[in-house]
């Protein structure tokens, strides 16, 4: 089969490399080490661990590798894709449910790597030395009580991104995250060596790694399944942007496969070097989003060179922070570039104050304004809620049943395969996923939140 055409005038990742670290840049992020140990801490450890674990296998792999061959296949945004392969039908309906999900992630997103800015400060200023667990906890409920420092470093994070927007794919993202991101992995490694050297370490290795089922309730289902979603950046249409960046000759499997193993590596590893701290230093793991925020400078104060560690752990989860919201933001800019033929700084622009005005409202519902909340939810737990346990995997839902139907075999085939340059042996497991498995599992999953099955 012929070579498919690359359109030459687009902008693309430029090497193999170049891919996996923009990919896994905006797969590990806060997904990993915020979100992840936080919500494995709610949902009960273990249990938890494998069923994300399943998920993401069966569910995760198979619709990341969808959205990679509709993105490369049309060389469109998430909603032009659509069009492109089914011109008058409503499937462009899912590329628009995912620049809405894209719009809310950015906001509620932004502003926990807002928090990460104020602690790469505190690192800086040598705050954490010599403090005990009390004196952590006081420095985080300071900095929330505070009436403006949240907003600033949300506005200021918003900013940041944009800017690397603006710049574009080659010399924008695929610059930074190529040596960042296999930093931050060494980071993790040490940090999780040092932790589970502490006292009373096994029982946050116990925490992590016994399941215990019983604790597992329906809701930790649904919330394992948008975890899956949201770590692997899967449902909404940023991997059909990114997989219109991808060069025909790369290949998409051994990509998919890549990125999957090195994001789900990075949030347990994320899980090391937190559970051991949390009961070593007898905080809750059902602390919520505060979570890393207390735990891990605990782990700072009581480490040879912890200044030095604290100082890197916050800079480079600042950056996989960046790289996350660089490509949620690129789902929006390659929307209104494309489809409403604005240009990329204007587009960038507008995206980014719509949401840096959601981004301060969730910031102040959380603490200083609980008020901002619908039936005595904050604006920031509905946004992260809805988006990632609803729109994402009903996004991947129709994403699987797009490709395993309406997508033509052979065209699929031939850009699984990059014309037939790569033997994709795994094609007929891939088939019988996105046509069953997957569609099913998402379907129980929602059905049993319910509480209809
Ligand atoms: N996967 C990113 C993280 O784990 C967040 C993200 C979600 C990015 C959805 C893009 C799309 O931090």
């Amino acid at each position: 089969m012929a070579q498919l055409p690359q359109s030459t005038t687009r902008d693309s990742f430029g090497s193999r490399f170049g891919v996996i670290a923009a990919t896994a840049g905006s797969a590990v992020g806060l997904g990993n080490i915020w979100r992840f140990p936080y919500i494995a801490g709610e949902n009960g450890g273990g249990a938890f661990l494998i069923i994300y674990l399943v998920f993401i296998v069966l569910i995760g792999l198979p619709v990341m590798l969808s959205e990679f061959a509709i993105g490369r296949s049309t060389q469109r945004n998430a909603f032009g894709a659509f069009r492109k392969l089914k011109p008058g039908s409503k499937w462009f309906l899912v590329g628009i449910m995912g620049i809405a999900a894209a719009f809310m992630i950015n906001a509620f997103y932004s502003v926990i790597a807002g928090w990460t800015l104020e602690y790469l400060v505190k690192a800086a200023s040598n705050q954490f030395r010599g403090t005990d667990p009390q004196g952590v906890s006081l420095l985080f409920s300071e900095f929330q009580s505070s009436s403006w420092r949240p907003l600033m470093w949300t506005l200021l994070f918003v900013s940041i991104s944009a800017f690397v927007v603006i710049a574009g794919i080659k010399k924008g993202i695929e610059k930074y995250t190529k040596i960042l991101m296999p930093l931050l992995v060494i980071l993790i490694l040490i940090l999780g060596v040092r932790s589970i050297t502490l006292p009373n370490a096994s029982q946050g290795l116990q925490f992590l790694f016994q399941p215990d089922f019983s604790k597992i309730q329906a809701s930790s289902i649904i919330v394992a399944l948008g975890q899956a979603f949201f770590s692997l950046s899967v449902g909404m249409g940023t991997l059909i942007t990114y997989g219109s960046y991808i060069q025909k000759k790369e290949n998409l499997g051994a990509s998919t496969v890549s990125v999957a193993f090195a994001d789900t590596l990075i949030a347990v590893l994320a899980g090391v070097a937190i559970f051991p701290a949390v009961f070593a230093f007898g905080i809750s793991p059902e602390s919520g989003p505060d979570l890393v925020f207390i735990t891990l400078p605990n782990v700072f104060a009581q480490m040879k060179g912890g200044y030095f560690f604290a100082l890197m752990f916050f800079f480079l989860l600042s950056v996989a922070a960046l790289t996350s919201t660089i490509s949620i933001l690129e789902v929006v800019v390659a929307y209104f570039t494309e489809e409403m033929k604005i240009s990329r700084l204007k587009a960038t622009i507008l995206a980014s104050i719509g949401i840096a005005f959601l981004g301060v409202l969730c910031s102040l519902s959380l603490y200083n304004v609980p008020e901002i909340s619908i039936a005595g939810v904050n604006l920031f737990g509905i946004l992260e809620y809805t988006a990632s346990n609803i729109l994402l995997p009903v996004g991947g839902f129709f994403i699987v049943i797009f490709v395993a139907w309406f997508f033509k075999g052979k065209l699929l085939k031939a850009e699984l395969s990059s014309g037939s340059r790569f033997k994709i042996k795994y094609y007929p497991y891939f088939m019988f996923l996105v046509r069953y498995i997957a569609p099913l599992a998402i379907a129980l999953v929602f059905l049993n939140g319910l509480g209809l099955v």
